[in-house]
């Protein structure tokens, strides 16, 4: 074999050994072997001293090309490992910024607020003012001082849930029996602390929870919202009532609804009415969803009783009062056509998202 065909030879099996290499230490193995101080090109080109002069400069030129080539495949596989590792590391510790976020959900009024507020800002407009009162009341502000005979139905316990506290002090506190205490069957008890309170003209509504001993079932909830209305005032009459009601009952519905008032009875009211607003499927003609009358009753109304007036102080001779109750549960339920009112207070989100 000449000494071009043994170069060549070097040459091909150095190449193969870079190629061959996969990872740096093999590449390392490859290159102390092909190009290291040891290597068979090293003797190669330690021995062209030996070689007569005229092959020298041929031979020397050839191994030096094969030398260079050799370097430069080594070169050219380390550089491409490292690609390899940069791509290997970079896919392994891959982001992929197309998956979704963790999204961090950011709550909203719950609907039955939300009306409450809506329903708050129409009489704001009219020039009435928020009033609150406790939930937890006696039986002065919620039956008797509203002209509840003290044998109204409303005051058994099988209607009405009674509050009787366990605690010490409540053995030494000089207040109403424990048999008095109870949680208010409506928002009425505010009209009478906010007469008892402050002097006409008065003009509030009040947004509230009411319990009443019910089972929830589509249209009954033991714990519901009510939205009281009371004024009084001189000069009012029941068409300051009406007018009133008929223009909060086309703002909460729409213009294009209509208001009809039933003669009704409460024991705080008189006259008293209930509202019915026209149906929204029929306009009054009678269909399935008013059960065929054309109405749907949505408040009960009334002119405040003299008697209530008497019990709080306020002169029935100089004043008059109009009251008003509805229930928010009821509001929603029409105007987003609810099929069952606990949907409200189940907190499942599917149903809550959509409002
Ligand atoms: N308090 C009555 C109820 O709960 C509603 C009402 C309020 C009626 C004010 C007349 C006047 O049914």
């Amino acid at each position: 074999m000449t000494i071009t065909d043994e170069l060549q030879e070097l040459y091909e099996q150095g190449l193969a050994a870079f190629k061959d290499a996969t990872d740096p230490a093999s590449l390392e193995a490859a290159r102390v072997a092909w190009l290291g101080k040891k290597s068979a090109l090293t003797s190669t080109l330690r021995g062209l001293g030996q070689l007569a002069a005229d092959m020298r400069a041929t031979v020397g030129q050839h191994a030096n090309e094969v030398r260079g080539q050799l370097e430069e495949a080594y070169q050219q596989r380390k550089a491409a490992l490292a690609d390899a590792a940069l791509a290997a590391k970079i896919q392994s510790g891959r982001l992929d910024v197309s998956l979704p976020g963790r999204s961090r959900p950011i709550g909203t009024q719950h609907l039955i607020n939300a009306i409450a507020d809506e329903v708050s800002e129409i009489f704001f407009g009219l020039g009435y003012r928020l009033a609150q009162g406790p939930e937890v009341e006696d039986d002065f502000h919620n039956f008797t001082a509203l002209n509840h005979s003290p044998m109204h139905p409303a005051r058994s316990a099988s209607d009405t849930f009674y509050v009787r506290d366990l605690s010490e002090e409540a053995a030494t506190f000089d207040g109403p029996e424990p048999s008095e205490v109870l949680m208010r069957t409506h928002t009425s008890p505010v009209q009478i602390r906010t007469m008892q309170a402050s002097k006409p003209p008065i003009y509030i509504i009040s947004p509230g929870k009411v319990y009443r001993r019910d089972i929830a079932d589509p249209t009954h909830l033991p714990q519901f919202t009510q939205m009281e209305g009371l004024a009084v005032d001189e000069h009012l009459t029941f068409a300051d009532l009406k007018g009133t009601l008929d223009y909060v009952v086309k703002k909460i519905f729409g213009e294009e609804r209509s208001t009809r008032f039933r003669p009704h009875f409460f024991p705080f009211t008189e006259p008293s009415a209930e509202v019915d607003v026209s149906c929204e499927i029929c306009h009054g003609a009678g269909c399935r969803f008013c059960k065929g009358t054309g109405w749907i009753e949505i408040l009960g109304c009334g002119m405040v009783d003299p008697n209530v007036l008497v019990n709080v102080g306020i002169d029935p001779e100089r004043y008059q009062g109009f009251a008003f109750g509805m229930g928010v549960e009821r509001i929603a339920a029409l105007r987003y056509d609810l099929p069952d009112i606990r949907l409200l207070i189940e907190g499942d989100m599917r149903f809550l998202r959509q409002f």
